[in-house]
């Protein structure tokens, strides 16, 4: 039996976030549901932040009402604070996801607190979270490296993916932000996050940016890594790490790990729809 690997696709949330244009609630809509018919088990599908910070997710309530949901994936989305948790789950978002920062230049500017303060903002999310059942995912971003404060230490992401395991959440996802990464950096990296927890609670989160995305990819399944979040047609970036190009595209992993004989439970021919579909919307 091939072994599964689990795409966790987030290119209606990180992909769409920072388009130029404001694209409509219609297609963001348009998106989610083409990519509900590829097989996923989880697609961030939106974030409920400060439209003022990230105006292209102002309409995420609105996206998360015009979507068909449909049974076995769950719709999952961002949310920063106290104000983004009680919207999601007012909107009916199944999963949210806490997004931390292992440099404090990107917690600075992504989310204008010190990566100490974000704790306090999120304890309040886990705790509600436990008390309805609902799943939180934590993101630590610029992994190996940050646009403010140059190269991390890995120690500090140990910190950090400790912390946030402590807290509740079910799982890390590693945030290249700026895709920066390469194959030596990644595998310091997870050697050491893997002294100090399970390979099992890990994502990979790798931004293009240098075409390095899918070898960081195998340096991560060689650890035993079986998560990956990817962004359909390659979309994305952050609108507070200037110069990040788009997440790794989805299609170029999943085709990655089929010659590689994993297994992702994924269909080819509508997630190259959902890619061509994607393409046309990041068009200005
Ligand atoms: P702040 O200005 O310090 O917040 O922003 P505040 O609490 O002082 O509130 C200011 C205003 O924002 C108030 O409105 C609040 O109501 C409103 P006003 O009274 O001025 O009219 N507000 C909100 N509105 C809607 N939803 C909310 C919300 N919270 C406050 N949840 C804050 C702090 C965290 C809100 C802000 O910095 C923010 O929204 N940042 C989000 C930035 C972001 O979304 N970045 C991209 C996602 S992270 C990413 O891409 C990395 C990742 O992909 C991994 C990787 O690649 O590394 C995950
Ligand atoms: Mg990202």
């Amino acid at each position: 039996m091939p072994e599964h690997v689990k795409i966790f696709e987030v290119g209606p949330r990180d992909g769409l976030q920072n388009q130029k244009r404001l694209i409509s609630t219609e297609d963001k809509v348009n998106l989610v549901n083409m990519l509900s018919n590829c097989g996923f088990s989880h697609i961030e599908t939106t974030s409920f932040v400060s439209p003022k910070w990230v105006p292209q997710m102002a309409d995420a309530a609105a996206v998360m009402a015009g979507i068909s949901k449909k049974s076995g994936t769950a719709y999952t989305a961002l949310t920063p604070n106290m104000q983004g948790y009680e919207a999601a789950i007012s909107a009916g978002v199944d999963e949210v996801a806490i997004f931390a920062s292992a440099s404090e230049g990107f917690s600075q500017k992504n989310i204008n607190c010190s990566v100490e303060d974000s704790f306090a903002r999120f304890l309040p999310i886990l705790e509600r979270a436990k008390i309805d059942k609902c799943k939180v995912r934590g993101y630590i971003s610029c992994v190996t490296d940050c646009p403010y404060d140059g190269p991390t230490d890995p120690d500090q992401v140990v910190r950090v993916a400790l912390r946030l395991l402590e807290m509740g959440c079910y799982e890390v996802s590693l945030g290249d932000t700026i895709g920066a990464a390469t194959t030596e950096t990644t595998h310091k990296l997870i050697s050491s996050l893997l002294n100090h927890l399970s390979k099992s609670v890990l994502s990979g989160h790798f931004h293009d940016t240098n075409n390095t995305a899918l070898e960081n990819i195998v340096v991560c399944l060689e650890a035993g890594i079986r998560t990956f979040d990817s962004a359909v047609g390659g979309l994305g970036g952050c609108p507070y790490a200037e110069g990040a190009k788009g997440n790794v595209d989805t299609v170029a992993v999943v085709n990655m790990l089929h010659d590689m004989k994993y297994e992702t439970g994924l269909n080819i021919e509508n997630l190259n729809k959902a890619a061509t579909f994607a393409q046309s919307l990041s068009e200005t």
